[in-house]
């Protein structure tokens, strides 16, 4: 019974209903004839032609029927091999994309490596970012902007936004201390030195938009709503958008979580310093959304901080440091 209740809830594809309906007109056509009784001269002088002089009108009834079945069967064994290599190219770009989502992150986390160890940050970065483009994408203002290829790319394409730390020394990147103007000014330089990076991979490579995305973020995820940010002090709507997504999902998670130099601030007093920040570093309405999604930001964080597999040992180290003069 449960068998016979699983086929018949299985869904029809429309190759079965081609099929189905096939069979239905073949049956039909067969049984109109019975019921008439009759071929027409004309049929039956053309099934005789093909079928031989003796054929009688039963034999030509159940041979058209046959023809009808082969036909049908014939049909569906085309759409089934059809649809087998469409599953297996699908299987395979679903592969590339995988080898190409790991390879990226593989090279992301060893920019990351040397100030945040081998934590989750990048994963938690990608899952926030996602939230929170899909909850913005409800906004008027913003469904036909962020779409489900917007979605992927900034999946994919924030684990870059510090790809160019790795042209950071040591001596500035990992100073507990606060930091001179002066490595200040190079910290700062991450930006550039990502944004070039993934410029220069996007001219050798067509058609990847989430390099472009990569790109927009790498330069741009330290840019203030209210223009103090860096490097080029862009405000408000001139920053682009999903490097706006990337800039309250990296401070969250910097504020959410230990580094070298500071502890981890619990989830409601990060929510508060994000809400005190709207409208000066934060966009306003992002902030918003993130407010509506908060109760899965922190779910995301407890669940990925409980997969880290270890930390770095550096210096104790106090609040402030690099995330006041904003290198998160
Ligand atoms: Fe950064
Ligand atoms: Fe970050």
């Amino acid at each position: 019974m449960n068998k016979l209740n699983k086929i018949w809830n299985k869904p029809v594809n429309i190759a079965d209903q081609m099929v189905l309906v096939g069979i239905f007109l073949a049956f039909l056509y067969w049984a109109l004839e019975s019921f008439l009784n009759v071929f027409s001269p004309e049929e039956v002088s053309f099934y005789r032609q093909l079928f031989g002089p003796n054929v009688s009108e039963m034999w030509m009834r159940l041979i058209v029927l046959c023809l009808f079945l082969i036909f049908g069967s014939h049909v569906r064994f085309t759409i089934n091999k059809r649809e087998k290599a469409e599953a297996a190219l699908r299987e395979s770009y679903r592969k590339l994309q995988n080898a190409r989502m790991a390879t990226i992150l593989g090279l992301a986390k060893l920019a990351e490596y040397r100030d945040e160890g081998t934590g989750t940050h990048l994963e938690r970065i990608r899952e926030y970012a996602r939230i929170l483009a899909q909850e913005l994408a409800n906004s008027p203002r913003y469904r036909s902007i962020i779409t489900r290829d917007f979605i992927d790319d900034i999946y994919q394409s924030s684990i870059l936004h510090d790809i160019g730390k790795v042209g950071i020394p040591d001596a500035v990147l990992l100073k507990p201390e606060k930091l001179t103007d002066e490595e200040f000014a190079i910290i700062k330089r991450h930006t550039l030195l990502g944004g070039d990076a993934i410029k220069a991979i996007e001219s050798q490579i067509e058609g990847q938009s989430f390099l472009k995305m990569g790109r927009d973020i790498a330069y741009n995820h330290h840019e203030k709503w209210d223009g103090s940010g860096y490097p080029a002090g862009l405000s408000g709507e001139n920053i682009p958008l999903a490097a706006r997504i990337v800039a309250l999902a990296d401070v969250y998670d910097a504020l959410t979580t230990e580094r070298f130099y500071k502890r981890a601030y619990t989830h409601e007093k990060s929510r508060q310093i994000i809400v005190d920040l709207k409208s000066t570093h934060f966009d306003p309405e992002i902030v918003n959304v993130f407010l509506r999604l908060e109760a899965k930001f922190d779910e995301i964080r407890e669940e990925l901080l409980k997969v880290e597999t270890g930390w770095i040992e550096l210096p104790a180290h106090t609040l402030g440091g690099q995330l006041e003069s904003g290198a998160n």
